[in-house]
């Protein structure tokens, strides 16, 4: 793929004055991904990224639909840019998820917003920012593009060490609680090639860790530089043999995309994090069939089993819902037992919510919001305490760090171990970015500290 410019970009005769651009991002990685690219979308006409709302020329609310609470955030944060807006000019855009899936009702209830615009067709920002200056009206569009605006995009820019490539993106398995099928459509994979070009960039732009990124990201498969059909443990092997590319993720998993091969490249490819996030949902089978899983409680628990044969110190992050209609006190039970028998590194859990459009969403034996609340206190209650085992557990080891940020004390540096725990060390600006042997002295609920082992 010929990378090409974005479409509106500025000729170079023309001498632009910078206009401030603030991006709200809300709910997954994608969309921090996404946020960035918009950024590089702007950047031709003029946008520099601001760091809030106040004062800016262009804001974007880069909107997540997944549960009833993140898109409910999206409409009181519409009140307050309603405010700025009325005290200074300002193009105001909604984009994400809950974009494409309400599109026009966020027209009609905030009909002061400019631009309403999908995750599949933000290539052509400059077109609907050109067309929102001329005024006459918002600007929605909320399309599935024929082709992919991977296409369109320029290259992405290199800050940090540490970046996000986005290689899949969709879901065709229609769990039945899940709107992302509905909000970022079909499966699309990009190509072997072109993520190989952009992840090289990266690393020529200093970046040490890449994270991949998709919606169910182990069911990317894409046509090989060689010819041939790869799947996600190839891209893997392939990407860790570029120079300087030191650590290699990829995030979220679905059970069953895990192959042979990609289980197999957890223990044959150093670069591979021993870290993975795979969502169960769910330890009872009634509930998983009833989410529409496609797999049961113990083809879960193997699969763990034979990802722990092959990279034997691999810690597992999850996701549950609890409160699936229907879902009893044994099937809670039985989600309990599964945490305790796998024991997390960490985990989310979330209160089912009806989402417009699913399945899920008509069927009718709901179960109530205060049994919801005790079932999700106890999940997070049993998840915390495992996080703060595996936390405690580290102190006395000496592991590898990527420093990738500034601590909120002067003279600290923040970075991520290989198991994704964030680590404080005391240590100067210069050594930003590098990768450090870090001796670990004490472990907390979500972060560890460190020193430097050879200070
Ligand atoms: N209600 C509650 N949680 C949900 N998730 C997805 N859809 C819903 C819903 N309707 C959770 C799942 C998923 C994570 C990203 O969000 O656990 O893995
Ligand atoms: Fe949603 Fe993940 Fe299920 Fe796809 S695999 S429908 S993204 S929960």
């Amino acid at each position: 793929m010929t990378p090409r410019r974005a479409a509106g970009s500025a000729p170079k005769d023309v001498v632009m004055v910078a206009k401030r651009l603030f991006i709200k991002t809300y709910g997954c990685q994608m969309n921090v991904y996404d946020s960035a690219r918009m950024a590089d979308v702007l950047a031709p006409l003029g946008y520099a990224p601001a760091d809030r709302a106040e004062g800016a020329d262009m804001v974007i609310l880069n909107t997540c639909h997944i549960r009833e609470k993140a898109s409910e955030k999206v409409f009181s944060e519409l009140g307050r840019m309603r405010l700025l807006k009325e005290q200074r000019p300002m193009i105001l855009a909604v984009a994400g998820c809950v974009a494409q899936a309400e599109g026009e009702e966020i027209l009609a209830r905030a009909p002061f917003v400019d631009i309403v615009l999908g995750p599949q067709t933000y290539h052509r920002l400059p077109e609907m920012v050109a067309r929102a200056s001329r005024a006459g009206g918002a600007v929605l569009d909320i399309e599935f593009p024929a082709e992919p605006k991977f296409d369109h995009l320029p290259d992405p820019v290199a800050a940090g060490s540490a970046a996000f490539l986005s290689v899949q993106e969709g879901c065709d398995r229609f769990c039945t609680f899940c709107v992302v099928p509905y909000t970022r459509g079909a499966e699309y994979s990009r190509p072997a090639a072109s993520l190989l070009d952009e992840a090289r960039r990266l690393v020529a732009g200093g970046v040490r860790e890449i994270t991949l990124l998709g919606q169910n990201v182990n069911a990317w498969h894409g046509d090989a530089p060689d010819g041939g059909a790869w799947r996600l443990g190839r891209l893997i092997r392939a990407l860790a043999e570029i120079d300087g590319l030191s650590r290699i993720r990829y995030t979220t998993s679905h059970p069953r995309d895990m192959d042979d091969d990609l289980i197999a490249a957890h223990g044959e490819v150093p670069a591979l994090m021993p870290f993975l996030h795979l969502p169960v949902q769910s330890g009872s089978d009634r509930i998983l069939d009833a989410m529409n899983r496609q797999h049961g409680r113990s083809d879960y628990l193997k699969l763990v089993e034979r990802l722990r044969r092959a990279r034997p110190d691999l810690a597992l992050s999850s996701d549950f819902i609890v409160g699936f209609p229907g879902e009893s006190d044994g099937d809670f039970e039985d989600t309990m037992a599964l945490i305790r028998e796998i024991g997390f590194a960490q985990a989310y859990s979330f209160k089912y919510s009806a989402r417009p459009g699913t399945p899920a969403a008509l069927i009718e034996t709901r179960v109530p919001e205060a049994v919801k609340d005790q079932r999700l206190a106890a999940a997070q209650g049993l998840i915390a305490e495992q996080a703060l085992a595996f936390n405690r557990a580290s102190a006395g080891r000496v592991m590898s760090v990527l420093l990738d940020r500034r601590g909120k004390r002067k003279g600290q540096l923040l970075g991520r171990s290989p198991w994704m725990q964030p680590v404080h060390v005391d240590a100067p600006d210069s050594a930003l970015g590098a990768i450090v042997d870090l001796r670990i002295v004490a472990g907390y609920a979500n972060s560890l500290a460190g020193e430097r082992a050879n200070a």
